[in-house]
């Protein structure tokens, strides 16, 4: 009823002079709140029989009662956003951000060319962009993010030279980036996570005022922009994951002002350029997943701020440069799956505040500098398959903050540190094939988050510590291949534990008839190859069991089995005694 009332009032209004009531502006508005379901703390004061729509919440105007402003931001708004939009033609400021607005654009938004700022981002619009939004000339800002919104954006949108930022990112956007070189105003340019393809076009240099490009998650490809540096005060260059091929042709050495330089998953080839060397402001440079070769420039040491430096996965060769010891505040240093040789340089021992070292799948060799084992900040130490010597110093066992330790495939000797685990939450610790001796540190576990504790292939010797039997959070045990002895100890507390491994080792006597009778999930025990006296009945409790490898042992049974299936592992089919 109501609704057809301002209906007719409307046509009404607009065939007779205003001074009758509402303003056109104020009946705009109201037919607008037709299909924007307004919350009542809005609409409450929308009151139909005012002058005019300015003291209305949300609504501001200009001196002649003009509304300029209409905000609804985070004003728990449903609904789609109507064609009547089109009627406020003084309307310089448009928010309806972060509310549950669907449907689409309207194209009649089109006609509100004052629009300066225009913010519609965290909704759930569909459709595409209309074409007609080219018509918002003095459109500085124009935030559209996190939508649904489709299709190819109109050329038309980016003609505009008042436009300062552009924020199309999170939709579903595809097609090519229809650049013309004509945002000359451009500052932030936020495309990424859509589905663009094609180019990044050149004229993109021309928006020399540029500082903020975000492209990852799109389909974009072939070479990088030549003339790129041409954007001087390039701050922010993200291009993660698409697929932009050939070698970096630009060269930002002089006045650089980068401070994020991102190119991780593309086919990039060539060398790491040397002007990064130039680049000091910058804080994170990555290049991770590309084809780079030569070798890392010992220019990165001039890299003051970095906090993340992250050339994984490429075909990098030579040595580490000492000088990345100079970079003080980085936090990440991510190098593995390359070809790096050499010794690892004593001066990274400097990094004071390293979290991450990520070394693994290289070529690298000699002692791994003991110094590096008391930066107090790190986290993980991911540095397996190399050609590592050298002992691990006890220092090692004070870091607190310690989760991941992986150093399998290497070549180290010594004990490892008693007091491992004992003053942090250790969560992956993966010492194979290496040369370790002595014994399993006891209060490994004693942080209770470890999950993993891979130590096969090594030379340990005595007991399976009842800090490691009982640790809550084990969910993989694996010392096959080493000297350890005595009893199979009973497992009471491993409900998580879905891999133990203790094969040939000198474990003797009689297995404990229930000793794995707590394991919930338990998927795999392979304690072949000991000298155990195992009684066969003994497992037969254990509805969960998965498979037991039980051959080359001495049995009291007759005939061992060499697999034992059970039914049941969390729900997940087993199989069947064999
Ligand atoms: C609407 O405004 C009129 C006149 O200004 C006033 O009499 C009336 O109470 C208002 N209605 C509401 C619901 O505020
Ligand atoms: C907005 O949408 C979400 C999820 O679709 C829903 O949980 C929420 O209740 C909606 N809020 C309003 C005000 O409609
Ligand atoms: C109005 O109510 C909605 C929920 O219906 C809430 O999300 C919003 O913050 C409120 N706005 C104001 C200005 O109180
Ligand atoms: C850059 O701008 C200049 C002058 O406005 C224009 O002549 C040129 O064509 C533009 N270049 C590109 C690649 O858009
Ligand atoms: C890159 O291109 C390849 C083949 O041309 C395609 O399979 C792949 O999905 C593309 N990746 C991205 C991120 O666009
Ligand atoms: C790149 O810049 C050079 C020199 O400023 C200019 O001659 C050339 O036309 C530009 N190339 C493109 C593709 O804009
Ligand atoms: C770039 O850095 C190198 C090495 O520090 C320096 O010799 C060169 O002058 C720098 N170039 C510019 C343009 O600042
Ligand atoms: C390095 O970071 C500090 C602190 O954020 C900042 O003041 C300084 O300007 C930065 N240096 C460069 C060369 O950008
Ligand atoms: C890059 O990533 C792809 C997909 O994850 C992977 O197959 C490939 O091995 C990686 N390249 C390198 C050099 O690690
Ligand atoms: C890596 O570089 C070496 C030379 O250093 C070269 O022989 C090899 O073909 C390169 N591999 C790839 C995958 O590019
Ligand atoms: C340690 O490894 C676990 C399992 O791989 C992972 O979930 C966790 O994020 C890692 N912690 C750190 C600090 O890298
Ligand atoms: C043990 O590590 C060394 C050093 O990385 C490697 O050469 C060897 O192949 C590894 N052995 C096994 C069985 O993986």
């Amino acid at each position: 009823m109501k609704l057809v009332f301002w209906h007719w009032f409307l046509l009404f209004v607009t065939l007779v002079p205003s001074s009758l009531g509402l303003t056109s502006d104020g009946l705009a508005l109201l037919a607008l709140s037709k299909n924007l379901m307004l919350p009542n703390n809005i609409s409450s004061n929308w009151n139909a029989s005012n002058a005019t729509p300015c003291k209305w919440n949300s609504v501001t105007c200009d001196k002649r009662g003009n509304v300029i402003s209409l905000d609804l931001t985070s004003s728990g708004i449903s609904g789609s956003l109507g064609p009547e939009i089109g009627h406020l033609e003084y309307l310089q400021v448009l928010s309806l951000s972060d509310n549950n607005i669907s449907g689409s654009i309207p194209p009649e938004l089109g006609n509100c060319n004052m629009l300066e700022q225009l913010d519609l981002s965290q909704n759930f619009l569909s459709g595409q962009i209309p074409a007609s939004m080219g018509n918002l000339k003095k459109l500085s800002l124009l935030s559209l993010y996190s939508n649904s919104l489709s299709g190819a954006i109109p050329k038309e949108l980016f003609k505009n030279q008042f436009m300062e930022k552009v924020y199309l990112h999170s939709n579903q956007l595809s097609g090519s980036i229809p650049f013309s070189g004509e945002m000359k105003s451009l500052r932030s340019l936020w495309l990424h996570e859509n589905m663009l393809s094609g180019v990044l076009p050149d004229s993109i240099c021309n928006c020399t005022k540029l500082e903020e490009l975000y492209l990852l998650d799109n389909q974009l490809g072939g070479d990088l922009p030549k003339n790129l540096s041409d954007i001087k005060g390039l701050r922010i260059f993200d291009a993660t994951t698409n697929n932009f091929t050939g070698e970096i042709p630009f060269s930002f050495e002089k006045n650089c002002k980068l401070e994020i330089f991102i190119l991780s998953f593309n086919q990039i080839r060539g060398e790491i350029p040397k002007w990064l060397g130039n680049c000091s402001s910058l804080t994170q440079l990555a290049f991770v997943n590309n084809s780079l070769s030569g070798q890392i420039p010992p220019a990165v040491g001039l890299l003051r701020n970095i906090t993340y430096l992250l050339l994984s996965q490429n075909n990098l060769s030579g040595p580490i440069p000492p000088e990345i010891g100079n970079c003080r505040l980085l936090l990440w240093l991510e190098l593995d799956a390359n070809q790096l040789e050499g010794t690892v340089p004593k001066e990274l021992a400097n990094l004071r505040n390293l979290q991450k070292l990520f070394l693994f799948e290289n070529r690298l060799t000699g002692d791994f500098p003991e110094d590096i084992w008391s930066i107090q900040s790190l986290q993980s130490v991911l540095i397996y398959r190399n050609g590592f010597t050298g002992k691990l110093p006890s220092v090692l066992a004070e870091l607190k903050l310690l989760q991941n330790i992986t150093l399998f495939d290497n070549f180290f000797t010594g004990a490892i540190p008693p007091g491992l685990g004992a003053n942090s939450h250790l969560v992956e610790v993966d010492f194979t094939n290496n040369s370790f001796v002595g014994g399993i540190p006891p209060n490994i576990c004693s942080g209770k988050t470890l999950r993993i504790l891979d130590l096969g292939s090594n030379h340990l010797t005595g007991s399976i510590p009842s800090g490691v039997v009982d640790c809550p959070s084990l969910e993989r045990l694996i010392v096959q291949d080493n000297s350890f002895s005595g009893h199979i100890p009973e497992f009471r507390n491993c409900m998580g534990l879905n891999y133990i491994d203790l094969s040939h080792n000198g474990f003797a006597g009689p297995v404990p008839p229930n000793v794995f009778s707590n394991c919930h999930c338990l998927v795999q025990i392979r304690p072949q190859a000991n000298s155990l006296n195992v009684s066969i009945p003994g497992f037969r409790d254990c509805t969960n069991l998965g498979i037991i490898d039980l051959s080359y042992n001495t049995f009291s049974d007759k005939t061992p089995p060499k697999y034992v299936y059970c039914v049941r592992c969390n729900g997940r089919k087993g199989g069947s005694f064999t």
